[in-house]
This record gives C-alpha cells, sequence and structure tokens, in this order.
C-alpha cells in the first residue's frame, strides 16, 4: 500500500505507546482512523490529542479477548467511517515473568490478549475486507520476543507470527498485502498493562508484578526504548515498501541470522554441545553490539540482569510459592 489519503485504518491498542504513535502518523498521513483500546484512561488522553487536532479519529472501547465485542467494534466502524483498507493490530501485554512459575490465568490473559485477540481481530475483519473488495493491508506489532523465545509473553508472540505469514499467503489472491512488525524496547506504558489492564477474573498469577517491577520496566522503556511516532513512521516505510517482515532497527538481517543459527544446532548433538561451550563464553563486542541495539536502540544501556534479580523482574511470585497447585488453581 502506497497512498493513504482519504482512506480508513483501524487499530487496536492505539491510545497508548506503539499504537498511539500509529494512530497519529496515519492520521497526519490523510487517513480516518479507528482507534480500539480497552484502557478508558488512555483513551481519554488520546482523545483529548486527536480533538484538539481537529483529526478525523473515532474512539471504540474494544476487549480484544471479547468475540461479541469484535462485531459490534466492527459495525460501529463501518457505520462511520466504512471498512478499514488498513488494519493494524497493536494491543499487546506482558507480564514480566518467569514460564515456570504460569498460572492458568496467566496464560489466558496474554495468550488471551498477544494471541487469541489478534486471531480475532482477523476473523472479524479479513471476510469484511475480502468483501469490500478493495484489497488493503494488515499489520501486526509483533515483537523481538517471537524469535527469541521465553515466556507466555514469547510464545504468544511466536504464534502471532505464524499466524500472520499463514494469513501473508493466504490474502494475496485477494490484493490484501499482510506484515509483521518486529519491535524491541518501545517508549510505552506496557509496563502498568499487568496491574491496570488486566482483567479481574484473570488476577490470579504466579509472577512478582509489583509496582516496583512495573518502575524499573517504566524506566527501562522510557529511557531506552524507541519513540512510537518513530517506530510508526518505520511500519509506514515497511508498508509501502511491501515487506512481509518489518524489521525496525538497523541490524535485523544478522539478528535473524544468529536466530536461525541456534535453531539449527538444537537439532544435532554435537550442536546442543557447542550451544553449551558458547554459553560459558563470555560475549563478543559484536554479540554486545547487536544485543544493545535490538533491546535499547541506544547504546549506552545502563541496565543489566543484576539489577533485574534486585527488583524481581521475571521472578516467582515468592520464592517456589508457585509449585503449590493451590497457587495456580483459583
Ligand atoms: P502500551 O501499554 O503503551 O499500549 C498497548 C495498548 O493496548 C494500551 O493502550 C492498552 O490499553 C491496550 N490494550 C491492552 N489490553 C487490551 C485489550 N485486551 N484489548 C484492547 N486493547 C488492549 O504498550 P506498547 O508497548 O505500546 O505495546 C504495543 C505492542 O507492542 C504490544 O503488542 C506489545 O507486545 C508490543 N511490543 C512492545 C514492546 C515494548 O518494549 N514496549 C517491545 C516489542 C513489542
Amino acid at each position: 500500500m502506497k497512498d493513504f489519503a482519504g482512506k480508513v485504518a483501524f487499530i487496536t491498542g492505539g491510545a497508548s505507546g506503539a499504537g498511539f504513535g500509529q494512530a497519529q502518523i496515519f492520521s497526519e498521513a490523510g487517513m480516518k482512523v479507528v482507534v480500539a483500546d480497552v484502557r478508558d484512561d488512555h483513551i481519554e488522553k488520546a482523545s483529548k490529542h486527536f480533538k484538539d487536532k481537529g483529526a478525523q479519529v473515532h474512539f471504540i472501547k474494544l476487549d480484544v479477548m471479547d468475540k461479541e465485542g469484535w462485531v459490534k467494534a466492527a459495525d460501529e466502524a463501518e457505520s462511520v467511517f466504512g471498512t478499514p483498507d488498513l488494519l493494524i493490530q497493536t494491543a499487546g501485554v506482558n507480564n514480566f515473568g518467569p514460564i515456570e512459575a504460569s498460572t492458568y490465568e496467566d496464560f489466558d490473559w496474554v495468550v488471551g490478549v498477544n494471541f487469541l485477540g489478534v486471531a480475532y481481530g482477523l476473523i472479524t475483519w479479513v471476510p469484511r475486507m475480502i468483501k469490500a473488495g478493495r484489497g488493503g493491508h494488515i499489520s501486526t506489532t509483533v515483537s523481538l520476543a517471537a524469535f527469541t523465545g521465553g515466556g507466555t509473553y514469547g510464545a504468544s508472540k511466536s504464534g502471532v507470527l505464524a499466524l500472520m505469514e499463514g494469513y501473508y499467503s493466504a490474502l494475496k489472491a485477494y490484493g490484501i498485502e499482510v506484515s509483521a512488525m518486529i519491535p524491541a524496547n518501545i517508549n510505552s506504558n506496557i509496563n502498568d498493562a499487568m496491574t491496570k489492564s488486566r482483567p479481574e477474573h484473570l488476577k490470579n498469577t504466579g509472577f512478582n508484578a509489583t509496582p516496583e517491577v512495573g518502575e524499573f520496566m517504566y524506566n527501562i522503556m522510557q529511557s531506552h526504548g524507541i519513540d512510537p511516532r518513530e517506530l510508526a513512521l518505520r511500519m509506514k516505510k515497511g508498508i509501502e515498501d511491501g515487506v512481509f517482515l518489518i524489521v525496525p532497527y538497523p541490524s535485523g538481517a544478522k539478528i535473524f541470522e544468529e536466530r536461525h543459527e541456534r535453531w539449527a544446532l538444537y537439532s544435532t548433538v554435537d550442536g546442543m554441545k557447542e550451544l553449551e561451550e558458547r554459553a560459558k563464553r563470555p560475549q563478543t563486542e559484536e554479540q554486545k553490539r547487536l544485543e544493545f541495539e535490538t533491546e535499547g536502540y541506544n547504546r549506552s544501556m545502563s541496565f543489566n540482569a543484576g539489577a533485574r534479580n534486585e527488583v524481581g523482574v521475571g521472578m516467582a511470585l515468592k520464592d517456589r510459592d508457585w509449585v503449590l497447585e493451590s497457587k495456580r488453581l483459583k
């Protein structure tokens, strides 16, 4: 897709962080934008921004895990601006915890928003876009975690990436392009999702989701994350170029080579030995450079694993508490 002016965009999670950046950039490109988001505080702030600008942006409160909510949101969006030409699914959450401490609700929430939420959006919009017969573009904000794995978050993002590749092949016949963006850190508000966006009935967690953890992540995102507007510009360029994987940092290709090599090594006995040996070696300057580039877009990062441990990021709720079945089943 190369022309945006006068067309319609529908953006989930568009009231904060990466999605808010996308809503701004595509609105400024002349699009009519529908923002669908679950948080009243985010919607209030973002709608004020667009009202002040006199932009054509319509807000809908939607929980992407709610199937009926999706149908209502799509009906409303179509009655306000028409069927979207551009669908961007960016709503996402993270619980920053170790996978072995997960409760059923940790999976229900993270996979529910990050994977099923995207699937429901596709189930809702794809037939309507096909019926509208104008082609278009569907993009999703995935994450580098889709390649690094780890945790409920990484699992949900790997799933989304596979899903998007499936739709990429399937929708060519209808003139609908598909892409997946792979950011690392973003200067956003994802840190407070675990306390403020998580629904009451899914609150049972095995993770140390304290305000201190949220604050620690916030400081990392704010000081080292990419600016959401800049990220949205890179997404727009990827959409214009028609690439499937939108990699918003310079060393993207190199990182994928490393990841694929790791997968190849996992599959042989010698490869497994080699991986163990590599884990003992200190990081090379090149590896450090790549890590900094992907994690923060900023080489002067100062946080490290030690600091994370002190605060308890990525730790279970209480030492070994999570092994109790009663803590998982509530
Ligand atoms: P954010 O928290 O600032 O924005 C996410 C938006 O999604 C919020 O407005 C939130 O209200 C909304 N949302 C959450 N749950 C929802 C639900 N159930 N239904 C509808 N809307 C919902 O966070 P950020 O960082 O801008 O996240 C955007 C996307 O970027 C997510 O998919 C995230 O996984 C991804 N991402 C974030 C990274 C980061 O470092 N912050 C890194 C890589 C990817």
